[in-house]
């Protein structure tokens, strides 16, 4: 056990729907435990400028619900220079905040293990993002949910196609990662999907098209994820319609829709799992580690291995929708 007495809690990077889930459940366990909680909005950036205020109970009622989080986010540039850094510091030691939970992705424990070799502060992580591109966890927070927007937007743009007889080219978000693209593709029934984990052959994806097109099946949509290496929906598009200039394509881009909205269950409930574990780490005196959950199980991973060790994709999936797409 440590004797903690003030917890910051913030939300950095992009918002993921959920993250209002796990601040409620980071502020209510602490209170049981206790402890005061300082949210701290706009990330590091408020951090670095002292934005924070003391939360209660009833600060978190009504949230479990909804998108975005209630303590705003930031990507800040100044955390990442020495000077920023020291300044966050210095707000942390002037408001007695002794331990941290800091809720975010990739972008938020790079910036936090580098603030680590310079201070020592108490930290865990949960992991809020979209894109899943993180290692520790089965799955973080915003994801299914995001996953699900797509999958919606999608079975509608199937609807409109099939009416025209066109070839859809769908763009989906997730940074570096397929994630999005795989697991929409998949349930929407892609002809084809287009990840950055994957170098993409276009002319083994218009081949595919001709192929369909011989078969005359009414509808082709292709995912592709926004870093794919060809290029995106437009690109994909353009090289659609060079081949084959008979064919009715459009492309659409999801973009932000996938950020926001209300949170599936399991977001909330894997939300409220980590935010529930990551107060009780710090009051056992467990730190600089990142809270997942693996095989339903909650494990912790140190902070630097999550950020040394990226991710896998389950290429797995790729070849079972050459099969199923058929
Ligand atoms: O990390 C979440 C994410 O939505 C990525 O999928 C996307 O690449 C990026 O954020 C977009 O960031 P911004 O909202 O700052 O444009």
């Amino acid at each position: 056990m440590t004797n903690i007495k003030n917890i910051g809690v913030l939300t950095s990077g992009g918002d993921s729907p959920g993250m209002n889930a796990a601040i409620r459940a980071v502020v209510r366990t602490a209170k049981y435990h206790g402890l005061e909680v300082f949210g701290i909005r706009r990330g590091y950036q408020g951090m670095i400028e002292g934005d924070l205020y003391k939360m209660d109970t009833t600060d978190v009622s009504n949230i479990i619900q909804r998108g975005g989080t209630i303590l705003k986010t930031a990507r800040s540039k100044e955390f990442m220079t020495n000077e920023g850094m020291k300044k966050a510091y210095e707000q942390l030691k002037k408001h007695d905040i002794d331990a941290l939970v800091l809720i975010g992705g990739d972008g938020t424990f790079r910036g936090a293990a580098h603030f680590f070799e310079a201070y020592t502060i108490p930290a865990v992580g949960i992991p809020g993002t979209i894109d899943k591109d993180l290692t520790g966890s089965d799955f973080t927070i915003g994801f299914d949910t995001a996953v699900n927007t797509a999958v919606e937007a999608i079975d509608k743009i199937r609807d409109t196609a099939e009416a025209h007889d066109r070839l859809f080219v769908v763009e989906v978000m997730g940074r570096d990662a397929g994630y999005i693209a795989l697991n929409s593709g998949v349930a929407c029934g892609a002809e084809d999907i287009l990840i950055p984990e994957q170098a993409t052959d276009i002319n083994d994806v218009l081949d595919r098209i001709d192929r369909d097109e011989r078969r005359r099946k009414t509808v082709h949509i292709i995912v592709v994820a926004e870093h794919d290496d060809f290029g995106g929906a437009r690109k994909v598009k353009d090289a659609v319609v060079a081949r084959f200039p008979g064919l009715d394509v459009r492309d659409c881009v999801l973009g932000h829709i996938q950020r926001g909205g209300s949170p599936t269950y399991a977001d909330r409930v894997l939300a409220s799992r980590l935010g529930f574990a990551a107060v009780n780490a710090l009051v056992a005196g467990t730190t600089q580690v990142m809270a997942g959950v693996v095989n339903d199980k909650v494990v912790f991973t140190p902070l630097t291995e999550i950020i040394k060790d990226g991710y896998s994709i389950n290429g797995d999936l790729i070849e079972m929708i050459r099969v199923l797409s058929i």
